[in-house]
């Protein structure tokens, strides 16, 4: 089965205008999403993951701007007017779940509201379908009329993941979507989105920092760092054959369960991800890399043909070749 593409980012380039000049949050990315697929987005804490998700939908706050590149969604090159798809072809599942919520109105007003807004049905069938999608989500139809304080962290998201599909979007971008829950939940809800939009064939940009959530729900991997991207490939590939050091460094210090490295102390890449106006020049990884040479500190490398965005592996083909 060959899938299609749903969405295709060409080149894309998020800066700020700042005393210190132009920053770019995101800086000449490219990927694409298949139609069905989880694709998962990891990085550390400021790598442009949440600025990507913002460019897709339409959402970067000013003063940043998309400021190149194109963004596609099936045939149509959506950048231009990105705001149309929002809500109805794509829809987003921010960390906070109230971010997306009215404290002040009902779950199911909420629901049948956003249905109106973007499906053409009665509101009889609105206020079936707000009942149904709450159901699936493993929520009591009886609290449609609860509101969003009546609800634990988890349930609130799962209101949100409802509100989320209620649209039948082909799109959904979770940005973090379960960092704010507690640990005992977090699977429960990623599951949950999971097996919903695998049952609807909807795509998923999961965008988180943590690297179990990624190696468990997606289906491709994605690593950015200091707004670039450092590696993109199939999770099994990704996980069981790291190409970028920093992939690497991910790995080693997300904990896991097997008896091996249980009590161990966790790796920690040593030093902390360049702010954007003190990128250096080449890789921006290099002052964290070991194995960082010449080249890597004048060159700035590309993904290429499956390859990571590292110099090292083309010094092993060269080498090999
Ligand atoms: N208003 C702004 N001006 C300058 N830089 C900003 C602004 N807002 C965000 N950034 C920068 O954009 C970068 C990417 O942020 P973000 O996409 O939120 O990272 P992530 O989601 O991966 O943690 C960060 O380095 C952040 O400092
Ligand atoms: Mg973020």
């Amino acid at each position: 089965m060959t899938a299609k593409t749903l969405l295709e980012l060409k080149n894309i380039e998020v800066s700020f205008k700042t005393r210190h000049g132009v920053l770019k949050a995101v800086d000449d990315l490219s990927l694409t999403v298949q139609e069905g697929e989880i694709l998962g987005i990891v990085g550390e804490s400021g790598a442009g993951k949440s600025m990507t998700g913002a460019a897709i939908i339409g959402l970067i706050d000013p003063p940043g701007r998309l400021s190149a590149g194109e963004i596609w969604f099936g045939d149509e090159r959506v950048d231009e007017q990105p705001q149309r798809l929002r809500g109805r072809e794509i829809s987003m599942i921010f960390q906070d779940p109230l971010t997306s919520l009215n404290p002040l109105r009902t779950v199911g007003d909420q629901l049948v509201e956003t249905i109106l807004a973007h499906m053409p049905v009665s509101r009889e069938e609105a206020e079936q379908r707000a009942l149904d999608g709450l159901a699936e989500v493993g929520i009591d139809p009886e609290r449609i009329n609860a509101y969003p304080h009546a609800f634990s962290g988890g349930m609130r998201q799962r209101v949100v993941i409802a509100l989320a599909l209620a649209t039948e979007p082909k799109l959904v971008i979770a940005d973090e979507p379960t960092t704010a829950l507690d640990v005992s939940v977090q699977a429960q809800v990623l599951d949950l989105l999971k097996r919903l939009c695998r049952e609807r064939g909807t795509s998923v940009i999961l965008i988180t920092h943590d690297m179990g959530v990624i190696a468990q729900t997606s289906d491709r991997i994605a690593v950015m760092y200091a707004g670039r991207l450092a590696e993109i490939g199939g999770t099994r590939e990704v996980l069981t054959n790291p190409q970028h050091p920093y992939t690497q460094g991910l790995m080693a210090s997300t904990p896991s369960v097997d008896a091996k490295s249980f009590g161990q102390a966790l790796f920690q890449i040593p030093g902390a991800m360049p702010k954007l106006d003190a990128l250096p020049p080449g890789c921006a990884f290099n002052p964290r890399c070991q194995h960082a040479h010449e080249r890597c500190l004048q060159e700035r490398p590309s993904v290429q043909a499956g390859r990571a965005a590292c110099w090292l592996l083309e010094t092993e083909q060269e080498g090999a070749a």
